[in-house]
């Protein structure tokens, strides 16, 4: 599936007919805290997504839910008209409450408003790939998303959706998409310390299906563990370019969208994804999650 050469560590990975490098960019801490309202340093945040282009990021990760609304148009205002190689890639299901909750929104209203929010923010008139985020803030739930993805289908059946994707799913809510319309990725929380996914990742590779975890620095809590440090300190690199790199040594079909709000923090993890880890490495890293 790597069919392109591209600068960038891990290459690239074909979602249907996106090609897209396995180093993409995920837009969510450009919004203000709590990712909520406006970021505080505006010119900074369009700053980082004409990095991450520049860098040769063909994928960026968003939602109209951050902010609400606020990293669809600051990735609009950056990038606009965007390079056919970039493919801006969102989720609807959730929406955003008073208080900074991500209360569920899959009735099929919810989802055709949310569709065409993001059409609208991003300024295109086919959004590339739309994830359906299930379950909660604190992770996949168990029930039927039929009623839902038959929704995402339909829209994508009237051109608005080039491909579909799951996100904070279950095995059998995949299982169960499967037998409803293809999709191309399943966006879940994994990383080096939160492993619940290995058999899923490696399903998924068989099948050719993209796996893109979600918090893979750990979220707002960026990874912290003694052996990611000594691994680190081994190469004289950073533990969180340790924890990217072993991603993409993980499985093909991961792809990388590590957050950030800094252009010097894009930059160092670009760099340090690339580091090779050797088999002592591996061993020694493998025993985090465990
Ligand atoms: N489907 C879902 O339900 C879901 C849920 C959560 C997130 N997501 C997506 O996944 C993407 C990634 O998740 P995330 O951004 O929440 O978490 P993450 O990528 O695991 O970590 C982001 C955090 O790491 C820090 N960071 C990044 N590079 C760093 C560096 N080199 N040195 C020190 N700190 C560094 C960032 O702070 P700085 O800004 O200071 O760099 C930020 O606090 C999001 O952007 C979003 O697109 C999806």
């Amino acid at each position: 599936m790597n069919t392109r050469t591209t600068p960038l560590p891990g290459g690239t990975w074909t979602m249907g007919d996106l090609t897209v490098t396995r180093f993409g960019y995920g837009a969510m801490q450009l919004a203000g805290p709590g990712v909520m309202g406006p970021p505080a340093d505006h010119d900074g945040a369009l700053a980082v997504l004409r990095e991450a282009v520049r860098l040769g990021i063909t994928h960026i990760d968003t939602a109209d839910a951050y902010g609400p609304h606020v990293t669809n148009r600051l990735i609009r205002e950056a990038l606009h008209p965007y390079p056919d190689s970039l493919h801006v890639v969102t989720k609807v299901g959730a929406h955003r409450d008073a208080g900074g909750g991500w209360p569920p929104a899959r009735e099929p209203d919810d989802l055709r408003r949310s569709v065409h929010d993001n059409l609208e923010n991003l300024g295109v008139e086919t959004l590339d790939l739309v994830n359906l985020r299930l379950g909660d803030a604190s992770g996949p739930r168990p029930g039927s998303l039929a009623k839902a993805y038959e929704t995402l289908v339909e829209l994508q059946q009237q051109g608005l959706i080039r491909h579909l994707g799951l996100s904070n799913a279950t095995a059998d809510q995949i299982a169960e998409a499967q037998a409803i319309a293809p999709f191309v990725c399943v966006q879940n929380h994994y990383n080096l310390a939160h492993r619940q996914d290995d058999d899923l990742v490696d399903r998924l590779a068989e099948q050719g299906v993209a796996y893109v975890p979600f918090f893979p620095l750990g979220g707002f809590t960026p990874l912290q563990s003694a052996t990611l440090s000594d691994v680190a300190a081994r190469h004289g690199v950073r533990p969180l370019s340790v924890a990217l790199a072993w991603l993409l040594h993980r499985s093909p079909n991961i792809l990388l969208i590590p957050g950030t709000s800094s252009v010097a923090h894009l930059r160092e993890n670009v760099a340090g994804a690339g580091l090779t880890l050797s088999g002592e490495d591996l061993a020694a890293l493998d025993t985090i999650g465990r």
